[in-house]
């Protein structure tokens, strides 16, 4: 059991930096709450030890966007069912849709994750049930030439973490400590 709040803050750092690049962290698939109290799973593309920072990708057109724009406080939750630790955090969100950030996440994608962008908006509405691709790309890989109108959709959600609450269940007692900003406390669980 960890006991100092270096050493946690340290274990928050790690476990949002193997989630970032590691399928099989449960902290790969968080759950992504706005202010309008609607949440759902993204995957954590990137964490940024130095600002604390969370990247995801998202469609611009998904009204989470709308509703980060106007009200930018997100939380975010994950779960480590092996760890049993419970990591809840809380920040600032911020959609980006140009620069050199988006271009590089763009160009790290492969045509199949581009696909998902060439398509009609998340949340547009259906007569039948559908994929929202377009008929041609249904189970086929788009060429770079046809990726290129998906771009404009594509955007980053950048989460500056303001607060981290870790939770760790144990037999003994669970433990909890809330970092609001660098600062640490211990508070109960
Ligand atoms: C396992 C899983 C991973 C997902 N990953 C993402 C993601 O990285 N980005 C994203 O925008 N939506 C992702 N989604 C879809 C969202 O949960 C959500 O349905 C979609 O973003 C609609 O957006 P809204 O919240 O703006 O209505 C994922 C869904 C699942 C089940």
């Amino acid at each position: 059991m960890l006991s100092t709040f270096d050493a946690i803050r340290n274990d928050i750092a790690q476990r949002l930096a193997d989630g970032a690049t590691n399928r099989r962290s449960p902290i790969h698939t968080p759950v992504v709450a706005t202010a309008d109290a609607d949440a759902r799973v993204m995957v954590l593309r990137g964490f940024d030890p130095q600002s604390w920072t969370l990247r995801f990708h998202t469609d611009a057109r998904s009204p989470k966007v709308a509703v980060i724009e106007s009200d930018p406080r997100i939380g975010v939750l994950a779960y480590d069912k092996q760890a049993k630790l419970q990591l809840r955090l809380r920040g600032s969100g911020r959609i980006v849709t140009t620069g050199q950030a988006v271009d590089s996440a763009w160009s790290q994608s492969d045509n199949f994750a581009r696909r998902c962008y060439l398509g009609s908006g998340p949340g547009e509405q259906s007569d039948q049930p559908t994929s929202g691709l377009p008929a041609e790309f249904e189970g086929v890989e788009p060429t770079d030439d046809q990726v290129i109108p998906a771009r404009e959709n594509f955007a980053l959600l950048l989460v500056q973490i303001e607060e981290a609450d870790w939770f760790s269940l144990a037999h003994t007692g669970h433990r909890r400590a809330l970092f609001i900003g660098d600062e640490g406390r211990w508070i109960s669980p």
